[in-house]
């Protein structure tokens, strides 16, 4: 069975579906930002700060190819890990990609009160507007499309199996 990788913009439930996936489906989860932080030895705001945004995304490209060779597993990665071809690349080749999305006012309510992702400091609203303008179309490579507004966590799953 080949990997199976979740991808969407931040605030999206990828993290969570993907964790209720795991049990459904029996297959170990893996989220690319945990492993980021455990194998960097620092939080994902720390990274940011200390070595850049750059240095982040090439670790993000590293690990991801890492944890595809070694799957299978459910891949859950960082809203961003579609920024770069090579990562894009990776994740169809290796894996069933699932794009999970959520409306525009649905993400600001969720990601609200959020202190942990460097790309919303400054103001969380005009941060997701303006993220998801720059990003539109680019989760749309992935085969599977689920809108997760006003879904529960068992009717997502569900659809993606
Ligand atoms: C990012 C999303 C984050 C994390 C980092 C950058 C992005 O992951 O990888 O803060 O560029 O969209 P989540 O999508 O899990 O929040």
């Amino acid at each position: 069975m080949k990997n199976v990788v979740l991808v969407g913009f931040m605030g999206t439930g990828k993290t969570t579906i993907g964790a209720a996936l795991s049990k459904e489906l029996g297959i170990s989860q893996i989220d690319l930002d945990e492993f980021i932080v455990k194998r960097e030895g620092c939080s994902i705001p720390e990274l940011f700060a200390e070595k850049g945004e750059a240095y982040f995304r090439d670790a993000e490209s590293n690990y991801l190819e890492e944890l595809l060779a070694e799957g299978p597993h459910i891949v859950t990665t960082g809203g961003g890990v579609v920024l770069r071809q090579r990562n894009v690349q990776a994740m169809v080749t290796n894996g069933t990609v699932v794009a999970l999305s959520a409306s525009e006012e649905e993400l600001i309510r969720r990601l609200a009160n959020d202190t942990g992702r460097p790309l919303l400091a400054g103001g969380v609203e005009q941060r997701v507007r303006t993220l998801l303008a720059e990003r539109a179309g680019a989760y749309d490579f992935a085969p599977i499309q689920i809108d997760t507004t006003g879904k529960s966590v068992p009717q997502i799953v569900e659809e993606i199996v």
